[in-house]
């Protein structure tokens, strides 16, 4: 099959990539490298320097392939940052994501898959979250996921695209080999700066808040490793073109790990001591992110293989240990 993957060279992208091209897939990747991205792009792939912003540029790019499917992983990925600086996400998520629409009707590819975020959610609900649970999104990084959720819709009423929306919790961990992992810039993602202080480039680690309601009072979060987000990528294209249906899935573990015990389990993974400092918690942050994992696991026969927490922070840690 012939796959555009649109961030195809940040985290998830390249470590989708990876799978892809092992099943033979002919991959092309658009990528404008914003986000500090792992430049070592499988070089079996084609890497094309395109900012989807750029729309006569994306359009003449994709008018000259005939696409099966996309996967849109591009984007500003940093909620703080996004509530300081919101034109930045409506422009580089709301319409960037829109050009590609655009562009791919325009084109006739009428495949989609699209990174959405838990973010939609907001923190008004009941753990574990389901699809269809209330969506009030706090952030302009959760609203623009969720204007975007919104407009496939529209679009494929009207249009006919067909798109399958992944709702990522928090995406963590790297190759089984340590060979590909998790790399932003600015970081932001818990893991990797565990990882960043346990090795020393990082003198300590930021805990936002420790008088959560919960069992420790640090806040509880669902994390799925980023080979368990890649299989439900290939499940979701097998299900897109077996199907030809639209739909929405949460990909989540279904279970919750408090920052407390990231910071203990990491230092027993690492045989370092892992140095913190408490901060106060941060605005809109919700005590508990659970997802229900149901749906996924009843329709595309997905479920978790690689995330218990042990997996997660040792392959976090090789990778780690890679790029230092
Ligand atoms: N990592 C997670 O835990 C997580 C959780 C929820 C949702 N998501 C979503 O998943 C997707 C991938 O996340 P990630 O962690 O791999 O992020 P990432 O930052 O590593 O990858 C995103 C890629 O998109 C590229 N990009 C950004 N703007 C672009 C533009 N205008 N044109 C072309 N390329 C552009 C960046 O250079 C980067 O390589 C994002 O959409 C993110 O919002 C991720």
């Amino acid at each position: 099959m012939k796959i555009l993957l649109t961030g195809g060279a940040g985290y998830i992208g390249s470590n989708t990539l990876n799978t892809l091209i092992n099943l033979n897939h002919d991959v092309e990747i658009i990528d404008n490298l914003s986000n500090n991205s792992n430049l070592n792009i499988n070089i079996k792939s084609k890497f094309n320097n395109i900012n989807l912003n750029d729309f006569d540029i994306l359009n003449n790019f994709l008018a000259n392939k005939k696409f099966d499917l996309v996967i849109h992983f591009a984007g500003s990925i940093n909620v703080s940052e996004s509530i300081e600086n919101p034109k930045k996400y409506y422009e580089n998520n709301y319409v960037a994501s829109l050009n590609l629409l655009n562009s791919m009707i325009g084109n006739n590819i009428k495949k989609l898959i699209f990174s959405s975020s838990a973010a939609v959610y907001g923190n008004d609900f009941k753990n574990p979250i389901k699809e269809s649970d209330f969506k009030k999104p706090i952030s302009p990084y959760g609203k623009t996921k969720l204007m975007i959720e919104e407009t496939l819709k529209d679009y494929d009423k009207s249009y006919d695209l067909k798109f399958i929306t992944l709702r990522f919790f928090n995406s963590c961990g790297a190759q089984l080999d340590g060979s590909l992992g998790e790399r932003h810039n600015p970081e932001t993602h818990i893991i990797p700066l565990l990882m960043q202080v346990a090795s020393g480039r990082l003198s300590k680690f930021n805990l936002f808040g420790n008088n959560y309601n919960t069992y420790d009072g640090t806040c509880i979060r669902d994390y799925v490793h980023v080979l368990d987000v890649v299989d439900a990528h290939i499940k979701s294209i097998d299900y897109l073109f077996k199907k030809n249906n639209s739909d929405i899935f949460n990909i989540g573990n279904n279970k919750g790990y408090s920052v407390n015990k990231l910071i203990l389990e990491t230092e027993k993974v690492t045989n370092k001591k892992i140095k913190y400092e408490v901060l106060e918690g941060r605005e809109g942050d919700p005590s508990i992110l659970i997802s229900d994992n149901s749906k996924i696991k009843n329709l595309l026969k997905w479920s978790p293989n690689y995330s218990d927490l042990k997996t997660i922070l040792k392959t976090a840690w090789l990778w780690e240990n890679k790029i230092k």
